[in-house]
């Protein structure tokens, strides 16, 4: 076969082999049991944005009386992603304005109330837009309820690394749910932590009980990927594949990642430390430090966001989440300035 011929070829439908060999070993871990005993159905998809729309399509189609819980609040493109596959999604509580933090009993309490068989929508890590994620203790409990009401697990891993710097530790809500013996379904994707924004990478991953299982989930989610896009494109698939399995190339990943990482937590920091050495009003900011991943919630209002835009020219979501991936450590102390101006000045 020329090159070029190896070059205009058609990817399968389920994209290629080592990719989704790669993507679900970094997701459970090579030594997984499921893996070795084939209970997963990897599907290489559009990023995480076509993952998710593939599973809600998947949903519609073979639970059509089930609905899907969502974080409040979210990820902007989620509901848009259910509305689009008509799959009936409700919220559940998760942010606390009072604490800038986790509403963990409004959570539980909402995922309890809702049908059995629901699927709940959980970000694997570095919850968007929040920062906020459960602790392991936490993600303990949630697991407990979801496995008493039969729910069915759905994580959207669009950070895995980029969060903690560990691609183990940032999958670990993933694993714990599969240690359980759930079946689980898993959306990736490659944007953010190997920058692969524009190649549209990812994957949807089903775990299921049993091998057979797996095998027609797969089927059914072909059958449903063909219409929609025919085959996923190649491009990104291979720098994944070749980057998961070249040990060096591997190994500079896992560093860079790292120092991405740790850069955010040093920006987490010097934001903190010049908001409690400036505001004298006594308010504690130490939420900023125990939220993770590249968004940061500040628990402004939407008039207070405006504040710091139009006064100080600083552009974040009117929901109060800013960018820490886009903040360098020497302008921490203008953003804390507007931070504290906007926050004490205005209502
Ligand atoms: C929570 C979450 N899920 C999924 C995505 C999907 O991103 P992409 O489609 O680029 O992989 C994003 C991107 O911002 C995200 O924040």
């Amino acid at each position: 076969m020329s090159k070029l011929c190896f070059f205009v070829q058609y990817l399968p439908i389920e994209g290629l082999a080592a990719f989704n060999k790669a993507t679900a070993e970094l997701l459970f871990g090579a030594d997984n049991p499921v893996i070795k005993q084939g209970r997963v159905a990897t599907l290489q998809s559009l990023s995480g944005t076509g993952s998710l729309r593939l599973a809600a399509a998947f949903i519609q189609r073979y639970f059509p009386e089930a609905k899907v819980l969502i974080s409040s609040p979210t990820w902007g493109n989620h509901k848009n992603i259910f509305n689009d596959a008509r799959v009936p999604w409700s919220e559940y509580r998760y942010y606390d304005p009072k604490t800038v933090g986790l509403d963990f009993e409004g959570m539980i309490a909402d995922i309890q109330a809702a049908p059995d068989g629901s699927f709940v929508l959980l970000h694997g890590c570095a919850h968007n837009p929040t920062g906020i994620d459960p602790t392991p203790e936490q993600w303990e409990k949630i697991a407990d309820v979801i496995q008493e009401k039969k729910h069915m697990p759905f994580f959207d891993v669009a950070y895995q690394g980029f969060a903690s710097g560990s691609l183990d530790e940032d999958a670990s809500s993933v694993r714990l749910f599969v240690e359980r013996g759930l079946e689980v379904f898993v959306a990736q994707s490659y944007s953010k932590n190997l920058g692969l924004y524009a190649e549209r990478i990812g994957a949807i991953n089903v775990v299921c009980s049993a091998p057979e299982v797996a095998n027609r989930v797969k089927s059914q989610l072909k059958r449903l990927a063909r219409p929609m896009y025919s085959n996923p494109p190649i491009h990104g698939a291979r720098i994944v594949a070749n980057v998961v399995g070249d040990p060096v190339m591997f190994g500079e990943w896992k560093q860079e990642m790292e120092e991405m990482a740790g850069r955010i937590k040093n920006v987490r920091q010097k934001l903190y430390d010049s908001l409690s050495a400036k505001d004298k009003s006594g308010k504690d900011w130490s939420f900023i430090l125990r939220q993770i991943g590249m968004f940061s919630y500040t628990g402004l209002n939407k008039t207070q966001s405006d504040n710091m835009t139009d006064k100080w020219h600083i552009y974040m979501t009117k929901d109060g989440r800013i960018s820490l991936a886009g903040l360098s450590l020497a302008k921490c102390e203008y953003l804390a300035d507007a931070i504290i101006d906007s926050f004490h000045n205005i209502s």
